[in-house]
């Protein structure tokens, strides 16, 4: 080992240390994965699915991108969402945003970055979607804090309207999508109060909690 050795000795670490207590741990698991929840939460090393809600191994299924977006022609995204829904069969998909997002946070301030620029378009489409709600938010570090809301309120229409999630409650699957957010100050998570459940709670839902947010 040349490199990053020590990243190496965690592992052996945390992996004796889960051995300890249940010893098949991980020979059970390597058989079959079967999570409750799928994941969809934003890249940045802060916000780890797994840690922040408690679970081990096994029990979430994860996608990550900057800026938690689902974006409907994002084959990487769908096919997550597909393979959660059709074949582990999970009940519960959480989008989960986090204040201080680096991401809508270029998006809100046009910054330049480059590539990243063109995949922060869709966030500068809720931007934009809310224009004149958001424009009523004087304060810049509330306006950043609604915009990563706005953002997991969209990003949970997105996933409702995927042929996925339709098809799925089409056939009577039981599947509730739920748009949560996470705070890097308090390592709290908070509900936005937009869990869709059926397709025609979706309308009624979104206004609700777009309204909370931006009153
Ligand atoms: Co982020």
């Amino acid at each position: 080992m040349r490199l990053l050795q020590n990243l190496f000795d965690n592992n052996r670490a945390w992996s004796d240390s889960i051995r300890a207590h249940q010893p098949d741990f991980f020979e059970k698991l390597s058989h079959q994965q079967s999570p409750g929840y799928l994941w969809i939460g934003c890249s940045d090393s802060r916000v780890p699915a797994n840690q922040v809600v408690g679970l081990l191994p096994g029990e979430v299924f994860v996608h990550r991108n900057v800026a938690n977006v689902v974006v409907h022609t994002d084959l990487n995204c769908l096919s997550v969402i597909q393979y959660a829904v059709e074949v582990l069969r999970v009940r519960h998909i959480i989008i989960c945003g986090h204040y201080g997002c680096g991401g809508v946070t270029a998006a809100l301030r046009n910054q330049k970055l480059g590539l990243i620029d063109n995949w922060l378009r869709h966030v500068q489409d809720v931007r934009h979607k809310h224009a004149p709600a958001l424009a009523r938010v004087g304060d810049d570090a509330q306006l950043c804090d609604r915009l990563c809301e706005l953002n997991v309120i969209e990003q949970v229409v997105n996933a409702c309207q995927t042929t996925v999630v339709q098809d799925a409650w089409g056939r009577g699957q039981e599947l509730a999508v739920h748009g949560w957010i996470y705070g890097l100050r308090d390592g709290q998570l908070r509900d936005l109060n937009v869990c869709i459940t059926r397709a025609d709670e979706l309308a009624s839902a979104h206004a609700a909690a777009v309204q909370v947010c931006v009153p």
